[in-house]
């Protein structure tokens, strides 16, 4: 190694640890225009080289004000996870050995790490042990390769082969989806030729779930797919997997299952019966960047027919080089790509099946006490049944009071959580799915909340 590259990687070494120890301490986030950080990290195209020391020097300090802290313990908005140190480290060591899992030849050691993790992951999250997989970059490509394998497979029922000859003159498939359906569903849909406008919507209950008993009405005799969902993204409850599937099944549609977090409390014991009948499903969207907490980004397709996965997925050209071992791009829509498995070999290595259980369970724990907390205010009105990682939350039955608690919140910077719109009504969206998250946490945003609701 010159000694360019070690005094860069050592400096980068301080500067990322610069971050990370000071992570904690700072605002969430701050709040940062486009134009002050296009003007932090803008200026002419540089016209020659600069020392890459300074490079990542420039960078550190031009990114600092718009960095959100999403990695630290206080931040509850969307659903992010964190990164578990293992991760982080193998994150390192993903870039600096720039393996490409496309083709066996390109990294037998990407490939070899992509059928271990198929195993643990199947294991972990109780699907089929001989299930197929793909690492995508998130549960948005998972849900899409998810579908599209469920296309072919239906399609190929019916004597049509989608893949060769398109869906002009197909059968027509029918696509049930549950009113509370996450919104790359619709756009995988959309990209699939199958339309976000043209699907059967199923109504759901109070908490988002599907109606399983109004799904047999849905379906007619002719090629099928259904799409559940366990981890609503907004209450985090779980449609009754078990019910869809004896229903879709008895109909032979497919059914599709996105548990981009949800997914994850078949790994707690405590909360694996809400993901009860999930291993019936014929192909499953989840995310390791969420609730794994691997850095971004890493998705998974799992798909219970491996034959159909390969089939609707796989490319081939005269060059790209077959060897019989583990091809990754038989198993995404992408060709080359992130060895995006290693930090998830590195997070399940160090956690373990117990570690990744207590990860679970303690964000669980802490939306209760989130919820505990707030609940206790009488301005306050939780709208969820707490049964995951989110928590509901309107101020004073007002839509604009509950908006103006979250701009405040986000403004002074303690923790971060965002709003959504539910049955009409605006809410606070708090989501609990990072590992460093700890009880001093929960207390400090929950007082940043309840100072915003009473200021
Ligand atoms: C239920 C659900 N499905 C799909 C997604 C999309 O995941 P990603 O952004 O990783 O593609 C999310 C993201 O929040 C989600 O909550």
């Amino acid at each position: 190694m010159t000694t360019d590259l070690r005094r860069l990687l050592t400096r980068t070494t301080e500067l990322a640890l610069a971050y990370l120890e000071t992570a904690g301490d700072r605002p969430v986030a701050r709040g940062a225009s486009m134009e002050r950080m296009v003007s932090a990290l803008g200026g002419p195209l540089p016209a020659g080289p600069s020392d890459p020391v300074k490079v990542v020097e420039s960078l550190a300090l031009g990114a600092e004000p718009g960095l959100v802290v999403t990695n630290a313990g206080r931040y509850f908005g969307f659903v992010e996870g964190g990164v578990v140190p293992a991760a982080l480290a193998a994150d390192w060591l993903t870039s600096t050995w720039d393996q490409n899992p496309g083709f066996f030849a390109l990294s037998p050691a990407a490939a070899a790490a992509e059928e271990v993790c198929r195993g643990w992951l199947c294991e972990l999250l109780g699907l089929p042990a001989d299930s197929s997989a793909g690492f995508t970059t998130g549960a948005q490509m998972a849900n899409l390769a998810g579908l599209a394998v469920g296309r072919h497979h239906v399609l190929r029922e019916a004597g049509w082969d989608v893949d060769a000859d398109g869906l002009f003159g197909a059968p027509e498939i029918t696509v049930a989806v549950g009113e509370e359906r996450h919104a790359t569903v619709d756009r995988a849909l959309r990209f699939l030729g199958l339309g976000e406008r043209r699907v059967t919507v199923v109504p759901a209950d109070d908490q988002g779930r599907m109606r399983a008993s109004a799904l047999a009405g849905a379906l007619g005799d002719g090629p099928a797919i259904v799409c559940a969902q366990v981890g609503n993204v907004n209450t985090g409850a779980f449609d009754p997997v078990g019910e869809i599937c004896q229903v879709a099944h008895e109909r032979g549609a497919w059914v599709h299952v996105d548990g981009a977090f949800g997914l994850w409390a078949a790994a707690a014991p405590s909360l694996a019966h809400l993901t009860g009948g999930v291993a019936l499903a014929d192909s499953w969207a989840t995310d390791a960047h969420k609730w794994l907490n691997v850095p971004y980004d890493c998705g998974v397709v799992v798909c219970a027919h491996a034959d159909s996965h390969r089939a609707a997925m796989t490319l081939s050209a005269a060059y790209l080089a077959r060897t019989g071992s583990r091809d990754g791009a038989d198993w995404t829509p992408e060709s080359s790509r992130r060895a995006r498995v290693f930090p998830v070999w590195a997070a399940l290595r160090s956690l373990g099946r117990a570690g990744v259980a207590d990860l679970v369970e303690r964000s669980c724990a802490q939306a209760r006490r989130f919820a505990e907390i707030l609940a206790a205010d009488e301005d306050i009105a939780v709208l969820n049944d707490v049964v995951l990682n989110q928590v509901l939350v309107r101020v004073g039955d007002d839509d604009e009071r509950t908006r103006a608690v979250a701009a405040a919140v986000q403004a002074e910077g303690a923790t971060w959580l965002g709003t959504t719109v539910r049955h009409g009504e605006v809410a606070l969206r708090i989501s609990v799915s990072d590992h460093a998250t700890d009880d001093e946490d929960v207390t400090v945003a929950a007082a940043a909340v309840l100072r915003a609701v009473h200021r």
